[in-house]
């Protein structure tokens, strides 16, 4: 099912989300839900509090930029170690239309279990980095635009206001 997604500033995109406690049917629809609602806005990523759901879930794709990687759905997911430093300009399903450079860091190694309920470890950089650490900020009520210049913050701030009154007049 394609469900809605949350428009930032939204109180929901800011709060914390608890870890999964069983990896179940419920778990698994919810899963699929986000994979349908991510590939319906043509996104590379999206977290479930995105959908107000604050648990910590989130699924990507970047096969579109990396043809060998496969979708991943990631539960509870945990940043075991971080090094070095790279910037992007990163987008969200959040923020149609918004773009900002934002630096991460190069290479992560992360913990998580799969739709299965097992436990995985994964290491990865470049893109795939990004978007996982873009993703986990969401679990932790951080959006990207939390990283940027207050000044910045606010014309984008201004400029979603305008969406989403443009949004509730269609
Ligand atoms: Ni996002």
């Amino acid at each position: 099912m394609v469900c809605e997604i949350l428009l930032w500033p939204d109180e929901c995109l800011s709060q914390n989300s608890v870890p999964v406690a069983q990896v179940d049917e419920g778990i698994r629809s919810l899963v699929a839900d986000m994979f349908e609602t991510m590939y319906a806005a043509e996104g590379v990523g999206l977290a479930a509090p995105q959908l107000g759901i604050h648990r910590r879930v989130v699924v990507l794709d970047v096969t579109s930029r990396l043809p060998d990687s496969k979708p991943l759905a990631l539960i509870n997911p945990e940043i075991l170690q971080k090094e070095g430093s790279q910037s992007f300009e990163e987008g969200c399903l959040s923020l149609p239309g918004e773009f900002e450079t934002v630096e991460r860091a190069a290479f992560v190694k992360i913990a998580f279990l799969d739709e299965q309920g097992a436990p995985q470890l994964l290491e990865c950089e470049g893109f795939l980095a990004i978007v996982i650490q873009h993703e986990m900020d969401h679990l932790n009520g951080v959006v990207f635009v939390d990283k940027v210049s207050p000044l910045k913050r606010e014309l984008i701030r201004k400029r979603m206001k305008r969406l989403k009154n443009a949004r509730a007049q269609a």
